[in-house]
């Protein structure tokens, strides 16, 4: 009987294998994996398939094998649902913020043997489920501990044979690799320079080596660095106290103006007024960045390469009242991102790529409620058709017959601060709700304010 089910089962399987896409480089890639997949969901798994890559079912878990493929980055049409990533033996160079974010079921990734020297800081986001992280066989000089802190539930990680630069910068992450819980975090990995530290493995050294021999490197903000061999790999994540001048006067100023960061710097002093972060190579705002800059009042973002800001990105500037974004890539305002900012007086927006389509609301309803707000260069560069349009008027046009903009007039300056933020969404919801074309997507409105972030702030 049993013998009978599973004759035809494979009798109707069968039919389903010509289906089955194969990368370019198949054969090689596909070692050990052909024919083992078996199982229903599998001819509908196929056909979402991509081009390059090879996906399969095992014991009930999703794989996608990328192997050999000559890949630089992951693709946004990869099925999402995967548990196991297979990206060795690729040429990615970079795992950038965000990289992984939309695997979210993810258990394993397999990086090993690409050409990666750096790991930006927020690279591993979203990676919640993630077990095993392979990294062995690649250019890693140094990373620090917060790489790895989106992975609770890290239990394997492999990053031997990188040439790790055994100086200051590793040392958070090596003072974690050596918790007695990490037993299988890190092993074999030994450091490739300075000429002292050559060979000893990171879960042997002794840290304190480590930041001994370049205080200079580290700390001294000002000065060339008198041929002191800076890492020469990745700033990882740069130290705002050392990348950065500070003033005390006459206002509290952190100055990171034209430093080349990639990434707001880590340690952002709590009791600085302005911070002038202009002339960098900032591509993205993530989350609470700023939370401890409290006393903030001026935030100069001008001149990077702004494309994308995250919806928490300017939680807990509470105080802010200035705020320069101008001559940056922004496209439009996530959904949420601007409902920290309680006392913002200035906005400017000049300089930007603003696209005129839905997204581009969330931005001006904010502005309608918040009329104390004065801002300046908020014009559509695209579509064609509204180029050149201030995108108060795309939206008015947009909104076209229905005059409920006398709705919004009724609302008070909107700075009062003391509303709440629950108030104003409730507002925004409820507009958008009785919209005529529900322009803005279901769950768009259902989303639940910042709140609570703010309230367990102050
Ligand atoms: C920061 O420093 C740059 C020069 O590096 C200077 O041009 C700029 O005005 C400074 N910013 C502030 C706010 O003082
Ligand atoms: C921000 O910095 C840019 C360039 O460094 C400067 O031109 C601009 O005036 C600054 N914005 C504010 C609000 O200080
Ligand atoms: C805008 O930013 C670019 C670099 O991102 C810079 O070269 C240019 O001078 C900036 N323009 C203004 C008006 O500040």
């Amino acid at each position: 009987m049993h013998l009978l089910t599973i004759i035809l089962l494979l009798l109707l399987l069968r039919p389903a294998e010509p289906f089955r896409r194969r990368g370019p480089r198949s054969g090689a890639a596909e070692r050990g994996t052909g024919g083992r997949v078996r199982g229903r969901g599998r001819a509908g798994l196929m056909r979402r398939q991509t081009q390059e890559c090879n996906e399969y079912v095992e014991a009930g878990e999703k794989y996608l094998d990328c192997q050999d493929r000559q890949l630089t980055t992951v693709m946004q049409d990869w099925p999402k649902d995967i548990h196991h990533l297979l990206l060795a033996r690729n040429k990615i160079q970079v795992l950038r913020d965000n990289m992984f974010s939309q695997f979210t079921r993810l258990k394993s990734l397999d990086l090993q043997q690409n050409d990666i020297s750096m790991v930006e800081v927020g690279a591993f986001t979203g990676l919640t489920q993630l077990t095993t992280l392979l990294l062995q066989h690649n250019g890693l000089k140094t990373a620090s501990e917060e790489v790895l802190l989106p992975l609770p539930r890290l239990t394997y990680l492999r990053v031997y044979d990188n040439p790790w630069s055994c100086h200051c910068s590793l040392e958070s992450l090596v003072t974690m690799l050596q918790l007695p819980s990490h037993r299988n975090l890190g092993n074999y990995a030994k450091c490739a320079e300075p000429q002292s530290l050559r060979g000893q493995k990171l879960k042997k050294l002794n840290v304190e080596l480590l930041c001994a021999g370049d205080n200079q490197v580290i700390g001294r903000p000002e000065g060339p660095d008198r041929g002191q061999p800076r890492p020469p790999t990745i700033k990882l994540k740069p130290e705002a106290t050392s990348m950065c001048h500070t003033y005390m006067f006459p206002k509290p100023l952190l100055n990171c103006s034209s430093k080349d960061l990639n990434n707001i710097p880590s340690d952002l002093p709590s009791d600085i007024v302005k911070m002038d972060l202009s002339r960098n190579n900032i591509k993205h705002l993530r989350p609470k960045h700023f939370l401890l800059s409290k006393d903030l009042k001026l935030l100069n973002l001008s001149s990077n390469s702004l494309q994308s800001i995250d919806t928490a990105a300017f939680a807990g500037l509470l105080y802010l009242r200035e705020l320069d974004l101008s001559n940056n890539s922004l496209h439009y305002f996530q959904y949420g991102v601007l409902e920290d900012l309680y006392f913002l007086r200035k906005l400017s927006l000049e300089n930007n790529p603003w696209i005129c389509d839905y997204n581009i609301h969330y931005l001006i309803y904010w502005l309608k409620h918040h009329p104390g707000v004065l801002y300046t260069g908020l014009t559509c560069s695209a579509p064609q058709e509204f180029r050149g349009w201030r995108v108060e008027d795309y939206v008015k046009t947009y909104n076209g017959e229905c005059p409920k903009d006398r709705h919004t007039e009724e609302v008070d300056t909107g700075q009062g601060g003391q509303r709440g933020t629950d108030n104003e969404a409730q507002e925004v919801m409820g507009e958008t709700a009785e919209g005529p074309g529900d322009h803005l997507p279901q769950h768009l409105k259902e989303k639940t304010p910042n709140k609570f972030e703010i309230i367990r702030l102050s």
